[in-house]
């Protein structure tokens, strides 16, 4: 991945997580993925009154990706703000795997810049993905 793309999707997350919704927690998320096409697109985290209705960042940014036409996540970049870098949950990982690759990187940034970077494989090991269902259908 070279370095504009990473610049493009620092900015795009830091833009977009200005306009979370995280009245409850306080801890607002902007993410930023990369598809195929090279396209950005973001998403912040929505909470809810009814607390477990709120849904991440990563949500939004894979939702974005996919009313916009686009099925793979070339690389994403999670930004908040936080003593430790912030990694998906559990569930956003399993999001990221519908469309990602085992070496899809997953980036972890602070308001300051890039912190950490891993892979989906690195975070999600022996995952359950689209290919176990093959043979279902
Ligand atoms: N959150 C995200 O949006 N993405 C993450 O990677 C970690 C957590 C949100 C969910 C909730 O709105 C708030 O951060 C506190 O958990």
């Amino acid at each position: 991945m070279t370095e504009p793309d990473l610049d493009a999707l620092f900015a795009a997350a830091l833009a977009v997580r200005a306009s979370a919704h995280a009245p409850y927690s306080g801890f607002a998320v902007g993410a930023a993925l990369c598809d195929e096409a090279g396209r950005i697109h973001a998403g912040c985290n929505v909470e809810n009154a009814a607390y477990p209705v709120g849904t991440c960042a990563e949500a939004g940014a894979v939702s974005a990706m996919i009313a916009g036409g686009s099925r793979r996540i070339r690389a994403i970049l999670v930004l908040a703000d936080s003593p430790d870098p912030v990694t998906p949950c559990g569930a956003c990982r399993q999001r990221i795997r519908e469309f990602g690759a085992p070496d899809t990187p997953i980036l972890a940034a602070g308001p300051g810049g890039l912190r950490a970077r891993y892979t989906l494989e690195a975070l999600l090991p022996a995952s359950f993905g689209p290919e176990h269902l093959a043979h279902g259908r």
